[in-house]
């Protein structure tokens, strides 16, 4: 079952319930921002000061940081996380192939949006299989000729219990390009546990990371293919205090483990060509 609405001030969202799972998602970046198996604690993190509102970014979910990730620095005049997030995606189709399967497409092309930073023929397609595992799929289609370069990430916001009391496995001793100091190189042998601010780009790793929750007592598998980095992510008290849409406490139950190709890993698409980065959820 699918339900479209608009909200008051015109901004659309989509509604999915299914035999074992509902989600939510909003066709301005292509953003899912509620998923949960029935029954269960959301999966998915959403800040309660969360703005759905058309040209802005939605504050938890999976936000899809796409054509470049973060700050492009070749290009510092380029908005953060590029321009996808907050582009009115088409919503191509929803399949129900079985009573607990939703899989929802939506597409960005080139012909679709005007913006100055990405000259080039393309087609962004995004898959969202919503089912008692959540799966997320980014394609990006070269439909030019010449080739070009991306960066991504598709931002995934978890819930957790407590941020004190989870530990964050798969990503011992991997290089880590350290965003609180100038992207400064690092490495830890030991699985990651959140203390203060952390901002990480780990780098070529295809690890499955896991995120062990002891106060909701589950264990949430993070599986990824096509994706050459993990980036982590809690701002913990100052900068949660400095986002107007991010909760001043909300930094105590979420954290972003985003399945990416960020900094050197970035990835070129030759005409013609395609790329797919897919996370899965479990
Ligand atoms: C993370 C970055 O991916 O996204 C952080 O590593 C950034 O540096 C965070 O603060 C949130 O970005 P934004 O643009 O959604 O506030």
């Amino acid at each position: 079952m699918h339900k479209r609405t608009t909200l008051e001030n015109g901004f659309e969202i989509i509604e999915i319930a299914n035999a074992v799972a509902k989600a939510k998602i909003a066709p301005q970046g292509a953003h899912l921002y509620d998923y949960a198996r029935r029954g269960e604690t959301p999966l998915l993190w959403l800040s309660p000061t969360a703005r759905f509102e058309n040209g802005k970014a939605i504050r938890g979910g999976v936000p899809v940081c796409w054509p470049w990730f973060g700050k492009d620095r070749k290009h510092p005049e380029r908005p953060q996380h590029g321009f996808a997030r907050t582009a009115m995606w088409h919503l191509e189709r929803i399949d129900e192939p079985d009573e607990g399967t939703t899989i929802v497409t939506l597409t960005l092309d080139h012909t679709q949006i005007e913006q100055p930073w990405f000259p080039y023929a393309f087609k962004a397609t995004l898959t969202i299989s919503v089912g008692r595992n959540l799966s997320v799929s980014l394609t990006t289609e070269n439909r030019g000729d010449e080739a070009f370069e991306i960066t991504e990430a598709l931002h995934t916001y978890f819930t957790v219990g407590d941020i004190g009391n989870i530990s964050i496995e798969g990503l011992e001793n991997v290089t880590y390009a350290d965003n609180l100091e100038g992207f400064k190189h690092k490495v830890s042998d030991a699985p990651i546990t959140v203390a203060g601010e952390v901002d990480r780009v780990y780098l070529d790793t295809e690890a499955t990371v896991v995120i062990r929750d002891d106060a909701l007592e589950r264990v949430v598998t993070v599986g990824k293919s096509d994706s050459r980095s993990t980036v982590v992510w809690n701002p913990w008290i100052d900068k949660a205090a400095a986002m107007a849409d991010f909760a001043d406490d909300g930094y105590q139950t979420m954290v972003c483990i985003e399945t990416a190709n960020a900094l050197d890993n970035t990835v070129t698409i030759a005409p013609g060509a395609s790329h797919t980065l897919t996370q899965t959820v479990s």
